[in-house]
C-alpha cells in the first residue's frame, strides 16, 4: 500500500493546525509520517491534493472555528477532482464518524493515536472513495522512532508525555487524549540532542502536566538535569505545570541549571477554594500562593504566566472576585483567560449552571482589563535591564529590526540585520510598547 503511495509522489498535502502545542507537535509527526510514505508537504492550499485539519475541542469556539474552515475548504471539491479532506486531532477523537454528519464531504477522520495509519487511510480513500474513521485510543502509542519535521526551526517542541489523567471537571482533554504515559528518557534526550545539532538551540518539553513525568525512576527534574547537560542546546522551556505536582525539587532544579529558562506556565484556573474543589484541581489558593512565593524566592526574576476560567458553573460574584483579587496579588506576567465552555461528557457538564452568558462575559472582561494593566506594567519594569535575546526573525513592523525572545519569554525587537538570526544577543531594554520590549544591542 505504502508503495502505491510512493507512485503518487506528485500528491501534496497541507496541514492546518489548531489548539495547543501538543497539536503543533503532532502535526510535525504527521508531516514526517506522510513524507516517509512518499507524499510531499506544501504550505500552499491551492497546491494541495490532501487537506488535513488538526483540530482542538477544548472550548466550543475552538470547534466552531474549525468547522467554519472545513466548510469553506471542502467547497474546493466542486472544481478539484480527487481532493481529499481529512480531520485529525481532538475533535476527530471526540466526534469520530459524527463529523461526517457535520459535513458529508469529509473523507477521513483519524484520532490522536492512529496517525501511523494515515498513509494507508489516504490510499484507501483514493482507491475506494469511501469515508474512513479510525479513532481507537491506544495507550501504547507514543510515536517513538519518528523524528518530527519541525515547523519552527529555532524552537523544537518535544513531546515528553501524552494523555492526561487529571480529569479536571471542565476539561475534555483526558477524553480526547487518553491516559497519561511518559516517553522513554533516552528517546527524549536523543531527540533534544538532535534538535540542537539541527540548530534548534531552544527546546520546549511538552505534556499536559510535565510535573508528573516518570520513566524508570526519572522524574521531571531528573529529565531537566540531563537535558541541561546536552551541549547542542542553549535553552530549555516546558509546558504545562500542574500546581498540585510542582515539587521543591523542580523549583531548585530550575534555579540551579542554567539552560532552564526563568519562566513557568502555572494554570491557576480559579482563586476560590470551593470552585477549585469543584474543578477537581486538588490544590487550594493558599497552596498556589505558596508556590509563587517559593518560585520567586528561588528566582527573583522568574516570569509566571497562567490560565484562568471565568464563570465556572455555580461561580458566585464573591468567588469570581477571589480570582480577580488573587490575580492582582500575584501580578502574573501574562494570563490566558477564558470564559467557561461546557463540554459534553465532562463532569461539569452535569453541574447545575445558572450563570447567564452576559455575567460570564462581564467577569471575563474584568479579568482581562485588570491583567492588561498588570502585563503592561510588568513589561515596563524591564526597561533598563539587559536581556539575552534568542533572535528568531525580522520584526513584522520594521524591516530594520530583528525580533526574538528573552529567557523569560518576552518578545523583544531591536535594531539589527538578518545575520543575527539564530544567535543569542545581549540587548539593553529601552522601551516597552504593548507586549513587546524594545531594545538596543548592548
Ligand atoms: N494541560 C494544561 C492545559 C489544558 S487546556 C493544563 O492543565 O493547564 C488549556 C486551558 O484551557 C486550561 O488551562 C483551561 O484554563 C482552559 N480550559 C480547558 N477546558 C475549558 C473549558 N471547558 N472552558 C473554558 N476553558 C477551558
Ligand atoms: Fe485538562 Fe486538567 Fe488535564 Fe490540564 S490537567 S489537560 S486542564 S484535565
Ligand atoms: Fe485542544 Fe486537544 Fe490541545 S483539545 S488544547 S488540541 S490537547
Amino acid at each position: 500500500m505504502i508503495s502505491d503511495i510512493k507512485r503518487k509522489k506528485y500528491m501534496k498535502f497541507i496541514i492546518e493546525t489548531y489548539g495547543c502545542q501538543m497539536n503543533v507537535a503532532d502535526s510535525e509527526l504527521i508531516v514526517s509520517i506522510l513524507n516517509n510514505a512518499g507524499l510531499t508537504h506544501t504550505e500552499n492550499i491551492d497546491d494541495a491534493q490532501i487537506i488535513i485539519f488538526n483540530t482542538c475541542s477544548v472550548r466550543e469556539n475552538a470547534e466552531k472555528r474549525v468547522i467554519g474552515r472545513i466548510t469553506s475548504e471542502v467547497s474546493r471539491k466542486s472544481h478539484q477532482n480527487n481532493l481529499l479532506v481529512g480531520i485529525v486531532g481532538c475533535m476527530a477523537q471526540r466526534l469520530g464518524e459524527e463529523l461526517k454528519k457535520i459535513n458529508k464531504k469529509i473523507d477521513f477522520v483519524v484520532g490522536v493515536d492512529q496517525y501511523s495509519l494515515l498513509p494507508e487511510i489516504i490510499e484507501d480513500c483514493l482507491n475506494n472513495n469511501d469515508f474512513i474513521s479510525k479513532t481507537t485510543l491506544n495507550q501504547a502509542e507514543i510515536y517513538n522512532d519518528l523524528y518530527p519535521t519541525r515547523s519552527n526551526p529555532l524552537n523544537a517542541f518535544i513531546t515528553i508525555m501524552r494523555g492526561c489523567n487529571n480529569f479536571c471537571t471542565y476539561c475534555i482533554v483526558p477524553f480526547t487524549r487518553g491516559r497519561e504515559r511518559s516517553r522513554p528518557i533516552k528517546e527524549i534526550l536523543s531527540e533534544i540532542e538532535l534538535a540542537g545539532q539541527n540548530k534548534s538551540f531552544e527546546v520546549t518539553l511538552l505534556g499536559q502536566n510535565v510535573n508528573s513525568y516518570s520513566f524508570e525512576n526519572n522524574d521531571f527534574p531528573d529529565l531537566l538535569q540531563k537535558a541541561n547537560e546536552i551541549d547542542s542546546i542553549r535553552r530549555i522551556r516546558f509546558v504545562t505545570s500542574h500546581p498540585k505536582d510542582l515539587s521543591d525539587k523542580l523549583i531548585e532544579t530550575m534555579a540551579t541549571y542554567e539552560k532552564v529558562c526563568e519562566h513557568i506556565h502555572l494554570p491557576l484556573q480559579s482563586g476560590n477554594n470551593e470552585i477549585l474543589n469543584k474543578m477537581n484541581r486538588k490544590y487550594t489558593a493558599e497552596h498556589y500562593l505558596n508556590l509563587i512565593n517559593k518560585l520567586r524566592k528561588a528566582m527573583p526574576d522568574i516570569a509566571i504566566t497562567t490560565d484562568v476560567i471565568a464563570g465556572f458553573p455555580s461561580e458566585t460574584e464573591e468567588q469570581y472576585l477571589d480570582t480577580l483579587n488573587i490575580m492582582k496579588e500575584i501580578q502574573f506576567d501574562f494570563a490566558y483567560m477564558f470564559k467557561y465552555s461546557e463540554r459534553t461528557g465532562t463532569k461539569a457538564a452535569d453541574f447545575e449552571d445558572s450563570i447567564p452568558e452576559t455575567t460570564r462575559l462581564y467577569r471575563l472582561q474584568n479579568l482581562i482589563d485588570q491583567q492588561t494593566e498588570i502585563t503592561t506594567a510588568k513589561y515596563k519594569k524591564k526597561i533598563g535591564s539587559i536581556q539575552e535575546v534568542y533572535v528568531e526573525c525580522k520584526s513584522k513592523r520594521n524591516s530594520n529590526e530583528m525580533s526574538g525572545k528573552t529567557r523569560d519569554f518576552k518578545i523583544t525587537v531591536f535594531d539589527g540585520n538578518e545575520s543575527l538570526i539564530n544567535q543569542f544577543v545581549k540587548v539593553k531594554i529601552v522601551d516597552a510598547v504593548g507586549w513587546t520590549l524594545k531594545g538596543i544591542k548592548n
